[in-house]
């Protein structure tokens, strides 16, 4: 059976925005997809292991070739299993508000626990890096209270990341979908997430 691994990282449950239209995609996409099973991640519930002395190490020990020992192969069992988790997903669904024009700090805190040198990416020998995530897709799903278009393009900082941080692990094929602006007025607001759960229906066809 096929899994779409739902990464939540927004705190606000039945308030969130970023979810009416994430709800939106996956009604759509059990419906054309009815074998697939969902596999939710909230980044609010699930405490991840924090990144310390021993688990820093860890990477450190990956990057220089070596294989993880001792007390900080023991440190490292939760992160493995989060990465093996992410890594065996078939399809993802990312739903992150903009955060001081970038992601919230558990969906970084969560990548910075799964970028792990030897398990998604790896050094060739003439030093360049590969992605060892290969032919998966990504669907993320933003709000933003602002508008990130115009003489505010520059100002986004969490759509650039994403692309760049999960490019960097092989995953280039991502859909965003952005629902702005939300904090404009009521009337906007409904607007906008109206026509986001339209584009986000179509791209759940599509997935
Ligand atoms: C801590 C925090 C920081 C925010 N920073 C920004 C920001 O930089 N730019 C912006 O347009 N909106 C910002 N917002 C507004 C949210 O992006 C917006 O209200 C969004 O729709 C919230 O999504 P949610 O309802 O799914 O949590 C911020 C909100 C919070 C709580």
């Amino acid at each position: 059976m096929k899994r779409l691994l739902h990464i939540i990282a927004s705190p606000r449950e039945d308030e969130s925005r970023t979810l009416q239209v994430s709800e939106t995609f996956l009604d759509a996409f059990q419906a054309s997809h009815p074998n697939w099973v969902f596999d939710e991640l909230n980044l609010s519930k699930e405490e991840l292991p924090p990144l310390g002395m021993k688990s820093v190490s860890g990477k450190y020990i990956l990057l220089g070739g070596k294989d993880l020992y001792g007390r900080i192969k023991e440190t490292w069992v939760e992160i493995v299993q989060h990465i093996e988790r992410f890594k065996t997903a078939d399809l993802y669904l990312i739903s992150a508000p903009m955060w001081n024009f970038s992601i919230p700090y558990m969906l970084k805190h969560y990548i910075d626990l799964i970028v792990q040198p030897k398990y998604l990416f790896r050094y060739r020998e003439d030093g360049s890096t590969e992605g060892l995530v290969k032919d998966k897709k990504m669907i993320v799903i933003t709000s933003r209270g602002g508008q990130y278009t115009g003489n505010m393009k520059g100002y986004d900082f969490q759509e650039p990341y994403l692309r760049c941080v999960f490019g960097f692990v092989g995953i280039t094929d991502i859909c965003f979908i952005n629902a702005e602006p939300m904090d404009m007025g009521e009337k906007v607001q409904k607007e906008k997430i109206a026509e986001a759960q339209e584009i986000a229906k179509e791209a759940a066809k599509g997935a």
